[in-house]
């Protein structure tokens, strides 16, 4: 490290939330946005962390990072361990792959939190068009891949061990759309509704075995693609006492973090929308 350059800080993290000090945690698309975060607060709580994208490139397209490997030496700071993984969530052998090898490294998972997803389409960008008509199949098909089958086949790969353990933590990223009728986004908002769903099923079946299953549905959250890839609303930036704004990713890691630790511990099955109430219908 340069003589002038100052070691990378994790977020603080309040201490009444507990520690997570011996966890292994994996965070699906962690190497930018919403994912690094949520990764940053699980570390400063301790834990050990299996970062992942779907390639070394991910945290780059947006200005983040250089690479994976580099977020994971950036991280890799405190006392707790930072290892790289890649693959597409979407693809059953890959994603066995994945876990397989960063348990080798780390040990059992206990934390999972899928994160990685999107509105992306099959050529990489969000689907035009994108309403519940005129979708092509392609981008469709692209869209439930990596959000609700990427879920499913990690919570396939993750939770036999949990189970076999009696431990753990899963925490699955929704959406709003996933709860309210939107246009365009349907098939993403149709994916995360299915994420949400699946949160609920899987909690059913982790009950015995003391796993639990739940999900956070984000609003409008400023990371740097949801800044690079819309047209802001200047009203919806401000830094203010009024939660009518987009949220800071840290807000969402936060309620994250709650789900993982042991302040949650009868807590399964939920899903919390973290929108500063911008949505406030029951269920
Ligand atoms: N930012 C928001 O406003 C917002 C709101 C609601 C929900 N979300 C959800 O939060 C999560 C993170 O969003 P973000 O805003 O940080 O965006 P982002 O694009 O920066 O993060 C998504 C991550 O998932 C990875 N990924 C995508 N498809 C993948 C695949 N098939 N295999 C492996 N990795 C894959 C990407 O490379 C990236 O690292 C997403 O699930 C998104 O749907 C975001």
């Amino acid at each position: 490290m340069n003589q002038t350059t100052k070691p990378y800080q994790l977020p603080k993290v309040a201490e009444s939330l507990g520690r997570l000090d011996g966890a292994v945690a994996m965070v699906t698309g962690s190497g930018r946005g919403l994912g690094r975060m949520i990764a940053e607060t699980l570390m400063a709580m301790g834990a050990n962390m299996v970062l992942h994208d779907i390639s070394e490139g991910a945290p780059a397209q947006y200005g983040e990072a250089e690479s994976l490997t580099a977020v994971s030496e950036q991280l890799s700071v405190g006392g707790a361990r930072a290892i790289a993984v890649t693959g597409d969530i979407s693809q059953e052998q890959q994603v066995e792959a994945m876990v397989r090898l960063a348990q080798d490294q780390l040990g059992p998972i206990s934390i999972l939190v899928n994160c990685a997803g999107g509105d992306i389409g099959a050529q990489g960008q969000k689907p035009n068009p994108n309403g519940a008509l005129d979708v092509s199949l392609a981008d469709a098909a692209a869209v439930l891949q990596r959000n609700f089958m990427g879920t499913f086949l990690m919570c396939r790969a993750v939770c036999p061990g949990m189970k076999a353990r009696k431990n753990g933590a899963v925490i699955n990223i929704g959406s709003l759309n996933g709860h309210q009728g939107v246009s365009p986004e349907v098939i993403y908002g149709c994916a995360k509704a299915a994420v949400i769903h699946y949160t609920r099923c899987l909690a059913l079946e982790m009950r015995p075995h003391g796993v639990r299953v739940n999900a956070v549905s984000p609003g409008p959250t400023k990371s740097a693609r949801f800044l690079a890839t819309r047209t802001l609303d200047d009203g919806m930036m401000k830094d203010s006492v009024s939660l009518d704004r987009y949220a800071e990713p840290m807000e969402i890691a936060r309620v994250v973090a709650f789900l993982a630790s042991d302040s949650s511990a009868f807590v399964s099955g939920q899903v919390l929308r973290v929108d500063g109430g911008a949505t406030l219908f029951p269920g």
